[in-house]
């Protein structure tokens, strides 16, 4: 059996709030999606009539909120009502890594989710289906749950995990054709309710057998293992990059030989510069926490090695920069092409450009940033972030330009970040004319070719390729 569903309600408005209601609101078109945020500036964004200015910048999106925004898809600030008229409630909040207190460095901060559960104990009136959207900890759900039964106003709540699988840059086709939708529920008949009305809900537009019911524990676990496993494929494959550089091999062909074993597959072997983003590095340190906690030392320690080696990564390529360019960066005009942690999205959250661009303002370099979508008010608070540095220093030693080609001009080294497929499109030639000589580029996304850019004249060095 299921509830009949009018009115969804989401608690956060950010990169997994914002994408996946619109697809909801596109694909249910009698029911009313209203997505709620406390912070005012990002839902005036998410109203901007210029759809141009949405916060969340990702392919397919605006025409999507242009279709159902104002018809059944509703950007506020008014949280109580909100949560009051829904049926199902989605907490799509973000859960960071805690900054504070024990856990430090490493457990998830849920100060925020449990502001949510206490806010929607407050004022729901009616029975209500709450969602955990956000990646959480195991038994989170039993933390929410205790919070809602406690308030005494007779309203039954029931607590379902549903984590997101979308992966930024590509998340409306990921929402849309998603392998599988997980849901994790109470083995009770309201419980078994909950998990079908929900369930409901993808069947819209996904086939029937991509919905997966299992127990809250079980879906909460799963999350985090699935981006362990993604983020060791990276590493994996990034550990053979060192190796490759030291031998004849060729990192791309290594994956190719690899990746055509049905067992192994061939995604995510893209040797790369390190994963940023801001789930990879916070879900794992999340598992490693959880597992210590349990005093299994040996399965914390192993995940943790993900981790080490993506550092390890990140610092061998700034460190190849400076050694290349003769052990001095001071004052060298060193050109970064991308910032973003990815291509086709303007979140640069946990990027390894903000890692390489510190280890390299660190020996002077002067840095000038292009990327096609990153704003550098966004660029400079990723730095100031750090707190390696003043933030006078910071814009000294940083600038970010709007134009490539101007970059360019007298630059010593070019080091690529983000793989916008823009940057193969550029005129080489051009770029080589107005670099100083020796012209580098440092590709740390392996996205253009050796043999055409050492026929250019480039020194060219490239991750994973001798
Ligand atoms: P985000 O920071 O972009 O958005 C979270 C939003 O929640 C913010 O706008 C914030 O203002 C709002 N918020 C916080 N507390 C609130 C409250 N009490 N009431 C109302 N609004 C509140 O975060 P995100 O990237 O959307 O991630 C959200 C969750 O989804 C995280 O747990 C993350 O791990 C998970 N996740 C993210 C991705 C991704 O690609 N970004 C993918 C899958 C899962
Ligand atoms: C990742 C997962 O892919 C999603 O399934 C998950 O929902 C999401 O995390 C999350 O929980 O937040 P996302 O971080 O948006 O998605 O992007 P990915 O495509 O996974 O890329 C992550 C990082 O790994 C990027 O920096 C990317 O450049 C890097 N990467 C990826 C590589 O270096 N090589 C690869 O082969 C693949």
């Amino acid at each position: 059996s299921m509830k009949k569903v009018n009115k969804i309600c989401c608690i956060g408005a950010g990169y997994v709030g914002g994408p996946t209601m619109s697809v909801i609101a596109s694909q249910c078109p009698e029911i009313t999606v209203t997505v709620v945020d406390i912070n005012q500036a990002r839902i005036d964004q998410w109203n901007d009539s210029d759809l141009d200015n949405l916060p969340v910048y990702e392919p397919g999106l605006k025409e999507i909120v242009e279709k159902t925004r104002g018809k059944n898809l509703f950007f506020s600030t008014e949280v109580d009502k909100a949560i009051d008229e829904a049926e199902i409630i989605f907490i799509s909040v973000n859960t960071p890594t805690k900054t504070y207190g024990k856990g430090k460095g490493q457990a998830a901060d849920l100060k925020f989710v449990e502001l949510c559960a206490r806010n929607i104990a407050k004022v729901a009136k009616t029975d209500k289906i709450v969602v955990e959207k956000s990646t959480l900890p195991v038994r989170t759900a039993s933390a929410i749950k205790s919070i809602l039964e406690n308030t005494g106003n007779g309203v039954k709540f029931e607590i379902l995990s549903n984590p997101e699988f979308l992966a930024e840059g590509t998340a409306i086709e990921d929402l849309l054709h998603a392998d599988r939708v997980l849901i994790g529920g109470d083995e009770t008949p309201s419980g078994q309710e909950a998990k079908d009305t929900l369930s409901s809900i993808y069947e819209h537009w996904l086939p029937k057998e991509r919905v997966l019911q299992t127990n809250v524990w079980s879906s909460e676990l799963s999350k985090l293992v699935a981006n362990a496993f993604l983020a060791q494929r990276v590493s994996s494959i990034n550990a053979i990059s060192a190796l490759c550089e030291r031998t004849d091999a060729n990192v791309a062909e290594v994956s190719r030989a690899i990746g055509t074993d049905s067992r192994i597959g061939p995604k995510f072997l893209n040797a790369s510069v390190g994963f940023g983003g801001s789930c990879f590095q916070k879900d794992i340190l999340n598992l490693v926490y959880i597992s210590r906690t349990f005093g299994l030392n040996e399965v914390a320690d192993y995940w943790e090695q993900v981790i080490i080696m993506n550092d390890y990564q990140k610092r061998r390529f700034a460190e190849n920069i400076i050694s290349t360019l003769y052990n001095t960066v001071s004052g060298k005009k060193i050109v970064f092409f991308g910032w973003a942690f990815k291509k086709d999205t303007n979140d640069t959250r946990e990027s390894a450009a903000i890692n390489i661009a510190d280890a390299l303002l660190e020996e002077k370099a002067e840095i000038v940033v292009y990327d096609p979508k990153v704003s550098a008010d966004r660029i400079y608070a990723d730095l100031d972030y750090l707190d390696t540095r003043t933030p006078e220093e910071n814009r000294q030693l940083l600038t970010v330009v709007n134009d490539p080609m101007e970059a360019v001009q007298e630059a010593h080294a070019i080091a690529i970040l983000t793989e916008w497929d823009e940057f193969k499109t550029y005129s080489w030639d051009t770029i080589f004319e107005k670099m100083l000589k020796p012209a580098f580029v440092f590709d740390g996304r392996r996205l253009l070719s050796k043999e055409e850019m050492e026929e250019k004249g480039f020194q060219y060095y490239k991750i994973g390729q001798s």
